[in-house]
């Protein structure tokens, strides 16, 4: 491909992988982030692991004389938009925070696309935006129904993206829907590196076997699932790279709007993850049960058959490469 590909928020734990996947492919990533939630020390280790300069931007995505600067200054074939504000919980508590990077960051980035004739473009969505679902596996036509503000702010962000396609058939979109993305690069050198306690499951189990964080509190033990702890669509982050991969390929022919989940098309509990991850680490994770967290669902798993089938992908690595990845992470220091 002509061109280099802008990876927004390319220094986080989705973006850092995505842009290792492009530059494993020989196509050309240049990041742009303002680091306020990533490290700038992620910058060396990609160019080190890809045996080139990959290049950055360090701009807010709402920064439109920074963009423009930046389409301006590079040959920009297409984008991958990771860049955002992520977390459930943290959504509800700052609403236009998120409202704004995540809708009004998207807006941006959009207008600046347009203007310098830019027509590619990979959003990062979330499973979230599906809140309960009513049926399993969720398939893309399921239903929108968010229950929190981060959700909301990614369904309105694809209803915004899917209006411009409307008016403007030159836009080609592929709106992707992250499941559970877990696990490191395999070579340790990239990983998932959240500030203080984590709250997802994998980075919290890596904490724990790590040593200093206590025990695993499980949300629940009474949940309508098999062993009555909660079911999700755990996907390598390796995997999820590549789909990004995939999509930027697929958009080459394909015209408007379209979504993907982007899971393994299973679903592991609470219990079967720690047990996975106790089989990684050889270590044992202390836990004990606490009632339900509010705003989580017993069970949800993707439908994949539409990556499959239009994009060529799926979900290769499994449960016990998502605990061995995550764990030499946590085992090289699990941070930057
Ligand atoms: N869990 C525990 N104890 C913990 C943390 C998690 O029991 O300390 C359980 C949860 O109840 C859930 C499972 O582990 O059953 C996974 O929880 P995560 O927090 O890792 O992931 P979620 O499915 O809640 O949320 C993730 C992302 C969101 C995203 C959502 C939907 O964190 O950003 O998936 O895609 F929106």
């Amino acid at each position: 491909m002509d061109g280099k590909i802008l990876v927004t928020g390319g220094a986080g734990y989705v973006g850092s992988h995505v842009a290792m996947a492009l530059a494993d492919a020989g196509l050309v990533p240049i990041i742009l982030d303002d680091f306020s939630s990533s490290s700038r020390a992620v910058l060396p280790r990609l160019s080190a692991l890809a045996g080139r300069t990959v290049e950055h931007v360090e701009a807010d995505v709402r920064d439109t004389a920074a963009l423009r600067k930046l389409f301006h200054d590079h040959p920009i074939a297409a984008v991958i938009h990771c860049a955002g504000l992520k977390g459930v919980g943290d959504g509800e508590t700052r609403p236009l925070a998120f409202w704004d990077v995540n809708v009004g960051g998207t807006m941006a980035l959009a207008e600046v696309m347009g203007e310098a004739g830019v027509a590619r473009l990979v959003f990062s969505s979330s499973a979230t935006v599906y809140g309960q679902p009513e049926s399993l596996p969720v398939g893309e036509d399921a239903p929108l129904k968010p229950n929190g503000v981060y959700g909301r702010t990614k369904r309105a962000a694809e209803d915004f993206l899917r209006d411009l396609t409307r008016a403007n058939p030159n836009w080609r979109i592929a709106l992707l829907r992250y499941f559970n993305p877990a696990g490191a690069h395999p070579s340790a050198r990239i990983g998932e590196a959240p500030l203080g306690r984590p709250d997802n499951l994998v980075p919290l189990l890596c904490r724990i076997a790590g040593g200093g964080f206590g025990e695993l509190a499980i949300f629940g033990s009474d949940w309508p699932t098999e062993d009555g702890t909660g079911v999700r669509d755990y996907l390598h982050v390796q995997d999820l790279a590549e789909g990004h991969l995939a999509a930027i390929r697929f958009l080459a022919t394909a015209p408007g709007a379209t979504a993907f989940n982007l899971g393994m098309g299973r679903g592991w509990s609470v219990l079967e993850v720690v047990r996975a991850f106790e089989a990684a680490c050889g270590r044992r994770i202390a836990r004990s049960f606490v009632p339900r967290r509010p705003g989580d669902v017993a069970c949800y798993y993707a439908d994949p058959a539409r990556a499959e089938a239009l994009l060529a992908w799926r979900a290769r690595r499994d449960l016990d490469a998502i605990c061995a990845d995550a764990w030499r992470w946590q085992l090289a220091g699990g941070g930057y």
